[in-house]
């Protein structure tokens, strides 16, 4: 049987409009079985995923434990500081010894941008990435165009705003690969300072000011500002000063359409990049929607990954 989708997942800006659509199109099944009092089904039985971080997370490494094991699939979380990796260890050494114990897919976050594309070639198992440095983190955007889909008929032509600190951002990245290819309108608002430096490269229209970049937007999308991915004193303003210009609130939001969405893939900083009030505000926020809709995008990227007989 031929594969219809790629033996790994490292990034959107690869990924098809059908690759991305069989993604979505699963996901809806997924999510509805989610919210069903028996969740688990036999899909994966017998496969086995392994997530190894070398970042912090919350959601990401959980929901892809919690999709693999909703499909029957073992899962191992390697706790990276009690591996070799520690004796010296190198990192494609590691991946290939759990790719020697035949495992069939290792979930990756590494600071190093490029990490996951370094090791796909390399091994049998499937690399998914989740998070590679400011790079990508691919089933973030296709959780988030979930999410968009569940509250708007179609992606193209939605103006679609995502704030903040847009150079460090694998999340941004991820989204505007993804939403461009659906024909969206998206606009990026940042101070001079995350302004990315490849914005002539992205499709996208710029704006430095929230007033205007949120003038009748459908969607608005907030990014924390990622200090560990900056020199000290690099980022120069106080948190305070920050808020002031560029975190999202009610009174901001007043000039976007009256039934914009919020979102945010986490984690929060409130009254940084977004004020609490407005993150809780079911009105416009969906944030822990896409949390939920998280685990559904990932049983069905887990299921095309490694139910498809591998060429
Ligand atoms: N959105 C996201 O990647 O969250 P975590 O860092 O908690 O995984």
């Amino acid at each position: 049987m031929a594969r219809k989708f790629p033996k790994h997942l490292l990034d959107t800006e690869r990924l098809t409009i059908a690759e991305i659509s069989a993604v979505l199109n699963l996901a809806k099944k997924y999510a509805k079985q989610n919210r069903n009092k028996n969740k688990t089904i036999n899909k994966l039985h017998g496969k086995t995923l392994v997530n190894l971080f070398f970042e912090p997370s919350t959601r990401t490494r959980t929901s892809f434990e919690i999709a693999a094991k909703r499909l029957s699939a073992d899962v191992v979380n390697v706790a990276v500081d009690q591996s070799s990796n520690k004796k010296g260890e190198t990192l494609l050494d590691m991946v290939m010894a759990f790719n020697a114990m035949q495992v069939d897919a290792i979930v990756i976050r590494h600071s190093e941008s490029g990490v996951p594309q370094f090791l796909a070639p390399q091994v049998d198992a499937a690399i998914i990435n989740a998070g590679d440095g400011t790079h990508e983190h691919p089933t973030q955007a296709l959780l988030d165009a979930f999410t968009i889909l569940r509250h708007k008929k179609t992606l193209k032509n939605l103006k679609i705003a995502i704030c903040g600190d847009v150079q460090h951002s694998r999340v941004a990245h991820s989204n505007i690969h993804l939403l461009n290819k659906f024909g969206a309108k998206v606009r990026i608002i940042s101070p001079p300072y995350f302004m990315p430096k490849d914005l002539d490269k992205l499709g996208v229209e710029a704006f430095d000011n929230m007033k205007e970049g949120l003038r009748d937007v459908d969607v608005v999308m907030t990014l924390r500002i990622q200090l560990e991915r900056m020199n000290e004193g690099e980022f120069a303003v106080s948190f305070k000063e920050y808020y002031q210009h560029y975190g999202l609130d009610h009174k901001k939001l007043a000039v976007a359409k009256p039934n914009v969405i919020v979102m945010d893939p986490g984690p929060i900083n409130r009254d940084v990049q977004i004020s609490s009030e407005l993150a809780d505000d079911p009105k416009f926020s969906v944030v822990r929607e896409q949390i939920e809709l998280g685990v559904a995008v990932r049983m069905a990227c887990l299921d095309l990954l490694l139910s498809e007989k591998k060429n």
